[in-house]
């Protein structure tokens, strides 16, 4: 079974986007995943609330005061999206079950200034959570997302992807859906940016010195 815990301190800048998306692409694939939510705002439980029961099963993992039950038999995924400002014992439990932590992060100069003191720490563990980075609201081969690239290289956090700034992520989860609940087309240009992200995510086997991103692309132009 794989942890897979969505964190950043700051607020707004997308983990419940990407943990209500991470859980949907694994439930398209035919795992047995489970979204769990450690936020009082509960808003990835709310949106599994609105998911129509016709799509893959996304089942909720109950937290109740930041106590994490047992996931029952034959889960395979456990997808954990987190409140802004987790710190403390709160962060240290998170962290302790987490096999990836994907942290969100909007390459601008505030958001990454927020991010940095969990982002230093998080690099200098040295615990058994994977960490990758995926810039949010960002458009590849912009400036800032260089910088972005830059900065996580001196950390040695690896940059998963980068996922634009769309209305398509905001009308999907009004109804309880992901990119993987709709006809591709509508959504094509989101698919291809989160093809590296899900690679990573599920440990797809990435050789020394080929970025994910370039993994990602040959998964692409394989299919
Ligand atoms: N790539 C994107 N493009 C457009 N809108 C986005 C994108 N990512 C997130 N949003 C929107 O930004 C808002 C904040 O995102 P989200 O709720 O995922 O952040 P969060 O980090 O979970 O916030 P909080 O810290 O309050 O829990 C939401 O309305 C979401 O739909
Ligand atoms: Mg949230």
């Amino acid at each position: 079974m794989t942890v897979i815990v969505i964190a950043n301190p700051k607020g707004g800048v997308g983990k419940s986007t990407i943990a209500t998306n991470l859980a949907g692409y694994l439930a398209r694939q035919g795992h047995k995943v489970m979204l769990g939510d450690a936020d009082v705002q509960q808003s990835s439980r709310a949106w599994l609330a609105l998911r129509p029961g016709s799509l893959p099963a996304i089942a909720s993992w109950e937290i109740s005061d930041g106590q994490v039950g047992k996931p029952p038999k034959g889960t395979t995924h456990i997808v954990l999206d987190t409140p802004a400002g987790l710190s403390g014992a709160r962060l240290e439990e998170t962290l302790r079950i987490a096999d990836r932590v994907i942290v969100p992060l909007q390459p601008s100069m505030f958001d990454i200034l927020a991010t940095q003191a969990f982002l230093q720490d998080l690099a200098s563990r040295r615990g058994k959570a994977k960490v990758g980075v995926v810039g949010m609201r960002v458009n590849q081969r912009t400036r800032s997302a260089d910088q972005l690239g830059h900065y996580m290289e001196q950390l040695g956090l690896p940059v998963l992807g980068h996922l634009r700034d769309t209305q398509n992520y905001v009308q999907l989860a009004a109804h309880g859906l992901t990119l993987w609940d709709v006809a591709p087309s509508r959504v094509e240009r989101d698919l291809e940016q989160w093809a590296s992200v899900v690679a990573w995510a599920t440990g797809a086997v990435v050789a020394p010195g080929v970025g994910v991103a370039k993994v990602a692309q040959g998964m692409l132009a394989a299919v």
